[in-house]
């Protein structure tokens, strides 16, 4: 299945059930949000998960386009991206959790023809707060699907504070052979579908209130589902990813991981470009600086002369399509051709100055912070590139 008939099915599947369509928010909340990108598809809903009515009624479904900085350092295995697109699905105090996993059951197995027993699911086992989550656990065992408990691996919340729940995740087996284990047990088992019943609300001291309503909120990653449904071994096969790995993989010998990396910074960056992001150093500006930092760092690990703008145009302009953006190509490769010469920059006058230090011995915490501070060389630039490790 393509992306655009994975979305197809996933969107037809939840109109033929009362599900409307919410728009889809840049990444970039509107202001006075707290978090700096959209992270979620429940993101631009909290309001209405809050209990504020919305227009589209109480059964929403959409596709949102997604950047997660928490799993930056995952990205390289095979599932995890910094961007991603996420189809999310919510009863807004309409149906419950065990509506929602058997209409998640049907369209795994009917709508994607996935084999029902290369399912797990992982269900909420209770804290001191709240009991386990009896309703999914029997659900799924109705269904005959196997089920593990955990603890914190299914609550979920957007946050230290705010609209929170137990959730349950859907796994589906990805190994050569018979499923074995659980995915407690075995990494076999890829994630790909969460539903969290958001209930509570977490305030900053810790407390959990109930919320007006009870809401169901649900996740699942376009490009890991693309994987699994397609047999493939990682997601930089989906369509979305293998035309950065074919031309950077074309272009410069790297190591499977690095590949990884520099593809996905690279893609990412070109979206939160997309959404009028430009670098800078504080905030949203400096996510996207060091998204692109990050590649360059692999690129010229072992060739310094390597540069973006060998990259074709075409690239960008299909990332922006696919992630539903219109931007200015040349534009956008102007900034990214400008950050890359500030960063050239940078280093070059880095490596004398690490050098010298260098040469009095292994550099200390004082040295990488008077490194930070005074000359604005991170502790991983001067490791990765400078020679600071070395
Ligand atoms: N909000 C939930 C998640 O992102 C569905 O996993």
């Amino acid at each position: 299945m393509t992306p655009e008939q994975i979305l197809h099915t996933f969107l037809d599947h939840h109109h033929r059930r009362g599900h409307r369509d919410a728009p889809e928010s840049t990444l970039v909340p509107p202001p006075g949000d707290p978090v700096l990108f959209t992270t979620s598809g429940m993101h631009p809903l909290t309001p209405y998960l809050e209990g504020r009515p919305h227009p589209g009624g109480r059964r929403l479904v959409n596709v949102q386009r997604c950047l997660r900085t928490t799993d930056l350092d995952e990205v390289g295995d095979r599932t995890h991206l910094t961007v991603f697109d996420m189809l999310g699905s919510w009863s807004l105090g309409d149906y419950g959790i065990a509506e929602s996993l058997r209409w998640g059951h049907e369209l795994l197995v009917d709508g994607f023809g996935l084999d029902p027993g290369r399912l797990h699911a992982t269900v909420f086992g209770g804290d001191d707060q709240v009991g386990p989550d009896e309703t999914a656990w029997r659900t799924w065992t109705e269904l005959g699907v196997p089920v593990e408990e955990t603890g914190d691996d299914n609550w979920w919340s957007n946050g230290p504070t705010g609209p929170c729940g137990p959730d349950s995740e859907i796994f589906v087996w990805t190994g050569d052979g018979p499923p074995t284990g659980t995915p407690g047990t075995d990494d076999r088992w890829t994630e790909v579908w969460n539903h969290v019943q958001m209930r509570h609300h977490r305030h900053p001291d810790g407390r959990l209130t109930t919320l007006p309503q009870p809401n169901i909120d649900t996740g699942m990653g376009l490009e890991r589902l693309e994987m699994v449904l397609r047999g493939d071994r990682s997601v930089y096969e989906g369509a979305g990813l293998r035309p950065w790995v074919d031309a950077v993989g074309d272009r410069w010998p790297l190591d499977e991981v690095s590949l990884r990396v520099v593809c996905d910074h690279l893609r990412s960056a070109v979206v939160v470009l997309g959404d009028g992001v430009r670098p800078s150093a504080t905030g949203r500006g400096y996510v996207l600086r060091r998204l692109v930092r990050r590649a360059l760092t692999v690129l010229w690990r072992d060739d310094p002369s390597r540069t973006l703008t060998d990259l074709p145009p075409g690239l960008s302009g299909d990332t922006l399509r696919r992630f539903r953006q219109r931007g200015d190509i040349a534009a956008l490769r102007d900034v990214l051709a400008d950050e890359e010469r500030r960063f050239r920059g940078l280093v070059g006058r880095g490596r004398p100055i690490v050098a010298r230090l260098r040469s009095r011995g292994p550099l200390g915490d004082a040295d990488y912070r008077w490194l930070h501070d005074t000359h604005g060389l991170p502790r991983d630039l001067v490791d990765g590139l400078l020679g600071g490790a070395g």
